[in-house]
């Protein structure tokens, strides 16, 4: 256990450490919607999720669904670099707004135990949107992310469906609303994400200050601006993946969530940075478009990979645990 790690009412503290460190997962927005409920005996945990705190604009809750599965897979990865072994049960089950997800029971990892080569490169993850370079993937590479249930495709077959999806998202005041709740000017804030996680210039962000004030652009010259930027960006990767699920039930959108995270961590490994835009997925009358052009039946994610020569411009911040913990 890490001696530094202030103690936490409830939360056995040979878990601290890797409670914490698994607050890095991503999640849409960064609006980290997880709560951890830690049980009498000292070793399990219940993740829930609640439906009143999150996403207007995620009717289905895709982005909650994978989000929670990212969170997951994040403590199954973090686990073994605090020398703790993770059981997971999905739950799955709903009662009102609260969504009980999974259990997960830790005990100490045995010597010799089982370990993840992933596990190593969990805690270096991020969202990357800088410009990436023409850096071909390689074959290991996409195979892996084959295997994990990516179809990969050139970003510019995308080109006419993400301008669409762009355009139609600023016209969309849910969109724009969804936007407006989670942007923080206060780049400490515990949560959201800011201008410069973003990379929106002031004068894009100025823009953006417009539309929430406005409830949407309603400017198809401003939309084309954004739409501009957003796909010219992703056009330029050298590749897109498209992640596909089995169904749209919880159960299935969670295991999606699980290999996202694994495909995100696998791309760090090989020394590449990754890009969501979940845009084309999120905007109905674009998804049909994605799952044809990429040959997935239920595409759920989104994303450009690359290589970048810069890091990302600034780090995306963390609710502290005190703050996610249901008693
Ligand atoms: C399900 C899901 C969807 C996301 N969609 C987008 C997206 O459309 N555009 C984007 O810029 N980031 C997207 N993100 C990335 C989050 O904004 C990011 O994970 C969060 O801000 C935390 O930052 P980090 O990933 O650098 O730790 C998504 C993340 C998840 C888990």
């Amino acid at each position: 256990m890490d001696t530094a790690l202030e103690s936490v009412a409830g939360v056995n503290p040979d878990h601290l450490g890797l409670l914490n460190a698994s607050l890095r997962a991503p999640s849409a927005h960064n609006a980290q919607p997880w709560k951890i409920k830690p049980l009498p005996d000292g070793k399990t945990y219940e993740l829930h999720y609640d439906h009143n705190d999150y996403l207007p604009d995620d009717p289905d809750d895709r982005d909650a669904y994978l989000t929670m599965g990212a969170f997951v897979e994040t403590i199954v990865l973090e686990a073994p670099n605090f020398n703790l072994a993770v059981t997971v049960t999905p739950k799955l089950s709903r009662t009102g707004d609260d969504l009980f997800v999974a259990e997960v029971s830790f005990s100490p990892l045995a010597p010799g135990g089982q370990t993840d080569p992933l596990s190593a490169w969990v805690s270096k993850r991020s969202t990357n949107r800088n410009h990436y370079t023409k850096d071909a993937l390689t074959p290991e590479l996409e195979t892996s992310l084959k295997d994990l249930g990516n179809a990969l495709v050139e970003p510019k077959i995308l080109k006419d469906v993400l301008t669409e999806a762009s355009m139609k998202s600023w016209a969309n005041p849910r969109f724009v609303h969804d936007l407006k709740v989670w942007y923080r000017s206060d780049k400490h804030a515990g949560d959201g994400y800011t201008s410069p996680q973003m990379h929106l210039s002031p004068v894009v962000t100025a823009a953006l200050k417009f539309a929430f004030w406005r409830g949407n652009l309603k400017s198809k010259f401003m939309e084309r601006i954004y739409s501009t930027r957003d796909v010219a960006m992703f056009t330029a990767a050298p590749k897109a993946a498209v992640l596909s699920a089995t169904d749209m039930s919880p159960a299935a959108l969670f295991d999606a969530g699980r290999r996202l995270f694994r495909s995100w961590v696998t791309i760090i490994a090989a020394g590449y940075v990754y890009h969501p835009f979940s845009i084309a997925i999120d905007e109905k009358s674009t998804a049909p478009q994605v799952a044809k052009l990429s040959n997935t039946p239920v595409p759920v994610a989104l994303y450009r990979i690359g290589k970048s020569n810069k890091p990302p411009r600034a780090m995306s911040n963390r609710k502290p645990l005190k703050d996610v913990l249901l008693s």
